[in-house]
């Protein structure tokens, strides 16, 4: 196992360019399995979660190459069970029920488990399913979804937290090779979504509404191969203008969609943090005068629960008191105990952190528990005196393409080396 060794209070400047989004990448993968022609897809991050979804298309009979980062997908005859062994690795495998339904009108993919960020419940993806004409089972740990035909219905997916991404990706998925119209109400508005509605258009699908609370799909009889470029990582891209923030002279976050980052640059702009936005690249000009800020997670366009553990990282450096509240996964504070031990001041009341900024972090050996979580422990040792090692960051290669080596070429002092 690797740990990441950060020497504190290095600044960084320069620029690093944005890698393709995680979040996009796992469903477009998964919408391949709709085609038996082959797609291309470009600009496919490099992370253990790419290719676990790539081992999975793989059990499931697809042919896969990968070079650089295009990934070449070619499904022409699949069979329809993952088992608790192909998909354990990964929660996200749960996006390839969507179109093994509608390509095999069947599907057995073992049951995702829980996760640090807390309960991950699927029940709004099976409500889709069903409401499209679908039985549904759950037993021995896999799901087992299955119609003799898929038909177009009026689905609400809004839970009590809102909108669900991946849910909403499920049912689109099935949805546009049932037959007929299928209207998702409460639809997920993440760019992420509307991603892949854009892929599975130029795979012949008929979408509208994509990146509205309201899509309308109409089914259609097949669909094709196509090549396809990933949008930019904007929760990658957040992360780098947190650690400009934190640890900056000046650092340009280049190959960046601004509009997908709107509520992360405004939080920021909110801090007092300067932010200069050209065409596709985000400048962020730290002038030491950072200032307290009242922030809540909420579905995008809101500011977004990837970036909530980032934020804290900042905040507890920042002049003043802070509140975070996470709305969407209200456990989502493992980063909290891990960046008290680096001398943070957060106060945990339920869904709330109350953040005391403080003037120093110190270094301190901390674990990484999950991806972002891990991100801020990272970007909290940039900050930090003297040396913070991060454990356990097989979480962070699982969203984060390079992150050490782009720091690094921002002149962080960050090396990786083997745990004894
Ligand atoms: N929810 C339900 N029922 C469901 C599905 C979700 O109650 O059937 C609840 C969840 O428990 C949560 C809320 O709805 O409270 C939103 O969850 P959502 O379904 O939107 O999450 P997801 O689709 O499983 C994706 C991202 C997450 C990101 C969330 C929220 C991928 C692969 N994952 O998960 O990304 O936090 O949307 O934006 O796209 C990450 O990249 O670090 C990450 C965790």
């Amino acid at each position: 196992m690797d740990k990441i060794l950060i020497h504190g209070g290095h600044p960084l400047s320069g620029s690093i360019k944005v890698s393709g989004s995680k979040n996009s990448s796992l469903p477009i993968l998964a919408a391949t399995l709709l085609t038996r022609e082959p797609c291309i897809v470009h600009r496919v991050p490099d992370l253990s979660d790419t290719h676990y979804m790539l081992q999975i298309l793989i059990h499931l009979g697809a042919q896969v190459e990968r070079a650089s980062g295009t990934v070449t997908v070619a499904a022409e005859n699949v069979q329809s069970v993952a088992p608790y062994d192909v998909v354990r690795k990964m929660r996200a495998s749960v996006c390839v029920l969507g179109p093994l339904l509608g390509r095999c009108k069947e599907a057995t993919v073992s049951m995702p488990g829980g996760c640090v960020i807390g309960d991950r419940p699927i029940d709004l993806h099976l409500k889709g399913f069903e409401a499209l004409g679908a039985a549904v089972r759950v037993e021995g740990g896999n799901i087992k979804v299955f119609a003799p035909k898929l038909t177009g219905a009026v689905i609400n997916l809004r839970g009590k937290f809102g909108p669900t991404v991946l849910g909403t990706d499920n049912v689109m998925m099935a949805a546009v090779l049932a037959e007929g119209t299928t209207v998702i109400e409460g639809a997920a508005q993440e760019p992420e979504v509307v991603d892949l509605a854009n892929f599975l258009t130029k795979m012949g699908a008929k979408i509208e509404g994509a990146g509205t609370r309201r899509m309308i799909i109409e089914g259609v009889r097949q669909l094709h191969g196509v090549e396809h470029d990933i949008i930019p990582d904007r929760i990658e891209a957040g992360t780098f203008l947190v650690a400009g923030a934190i640890a900056g002279k000046e650092v340009t976050i280049k190959r960046v969609n601004p509009e997908h980052v709107r509520a992360i640059t405004d939080a920021l702009a909110r801090c007092g943090l300067p932010i200069d936005v050209k065409d596709d690249a985000i400048s962020i000009l730290p002038n030491g005068d950072a200032s307290a800020l009242e922030l809540t997670t909420e579905p995008y366009p809101g500011f977004p629960t990837d970036m909530q553990a980032q934020m804290c990282a900042l905040l507890s450096t920042t002049d003043g008191i802070s509140v975070i509240t996470e709305n969407i996964f209200p456990q989502r504070y493992m980063h909290v105990a891990e960046l008290k031990r680096m001398g943070a001041h957060v106060d945990l009341e339920g869904a709330t952190a109350v953040i005391q900024g403080v003037d120093h972090l110190f270094g301190a050996p901390v674990m990484a528990s999950d991806l972002r979580a891990s991100a801020a422990l990272v970007l909290a040792g940039l900050k930090a005196d003297g040396i913070t090692e991060v454990s356990r960051v097989y979480h962070i290669d699982r969203g984060y393409e390079r992150l050490d080596e782009k720091l690094g070429e921002l002149g962080a002092q960050i090396e990786r080396v083997k745990e004894a």
